[in-house]
């Protein structure tokens, strides 16, 4: 019987069989005489379904990074594959698109409406789609149930507690199943038991949907968590 050696993730070959794939990705950001260079020279390739934390000291680029990943924003040289596509060279139209169809978005702060409802909230995910209405509440309450929310679709912000808060936002990048979810500092808002709680579900999720799941986190307890760490300093990547 012959033992298959498994091939480091570091060196996984890229392609549209991944969900990134990153080359000699740089972002400089301009003001006025002062220039940041905020990404040097990026190479990565993050395969499909990976779950893979992102470390590294304030200002390092963690976030760069993940706009860089979640068509927020093109590089200032160098090439991002979300899959087969080219983001560096899009156009604004099909950023939106990918940004709408492909990839959720997880913040620190939850981001959510105040005067909107839990379930309003996730509609908002809905604003581009023409999707019918009654479609939509069905699948605001199913992305609801999911995060185990079901009983608090009609509370507002304020009448949730911060874990509550997180899971409405999550249940708001879930509801329209992207393929990525790109999480920045998820739980850096959290209590620890309340941490615990949001990265099982994340792990959950990722694990029942098969999303490509980043994390941005100063947390070593959620980063021991991933399959995979990354660590960004000064604008370079290495493995951890
Ligand atoms: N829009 C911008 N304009 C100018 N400089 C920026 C901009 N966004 C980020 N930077 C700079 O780029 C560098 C990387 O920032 P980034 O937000 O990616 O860091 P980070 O690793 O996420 O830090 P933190 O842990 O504090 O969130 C920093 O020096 C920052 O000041
Ligand atoms: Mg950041």
């Amino acid at each position: 019987m012959t033992t298959t050696i498994p091939t480091p993730l570091a060196t996984t070959t890229g392609g549209p069989d991944a969900a990134f794939t990153l080359t000699g990705v740089t972002k400089t950001y301009r003001q006025k005489k002062r220039t940041v260079e905020a990404l040097r020279g990026v190479d990565l390739v993050i395969p499909r379904g990976q779950l893979v934390a992102v470390q590294g000291p304030t200002g390092g680029g963690k976030s760069t990074l993940l706009q860089m990943l979640g068509a927020l924003d093109r590089p200032t040289s160098g090439s991002v594959k979300l899959g087969a596509q080219e983001l560096a060279t899009a156009s604004d139209g099909a950023l939106a698109r990918a940004r709408a169809t492909e990839i959720g978005f997880v913040f620190q702060g939850f981001n959510l409406i105040p005067t909107l409802s839990a379930a309003e909230n996730v509609e908002t995910a809905f604003a581009d789609s023409s999707l019918p209405r009654d479609a939509r509440r069905t699948r605001v309450a199913a992305a609801l149930e999911s995060v185990g929310l079901a009983e608090r679709a009609e509370h507002l912000p304020s009448e949730l507690s911060g874990g509550q808060q997180q899971r409405v936002a999550i249940a708001r990048a879930l509801v329209k199943e992207p393929r990525v979810l790109l999480a920045d500092e998820p739980t850096g808002a959290l209590d620890e038991v309340t941490r615990d709680e949001i990265m099982t579900l994340l792990e959950g999720v990722w694990r029942e949907r098969g999303l490509t799941l980043v994390i941005v986190t100063h947390d070593s307890a959620v980063a021991r968590r991933a399959e995979r760490r990354l660590y960004i300093k000064a604008g370079q990547v290495s493995e951890r």
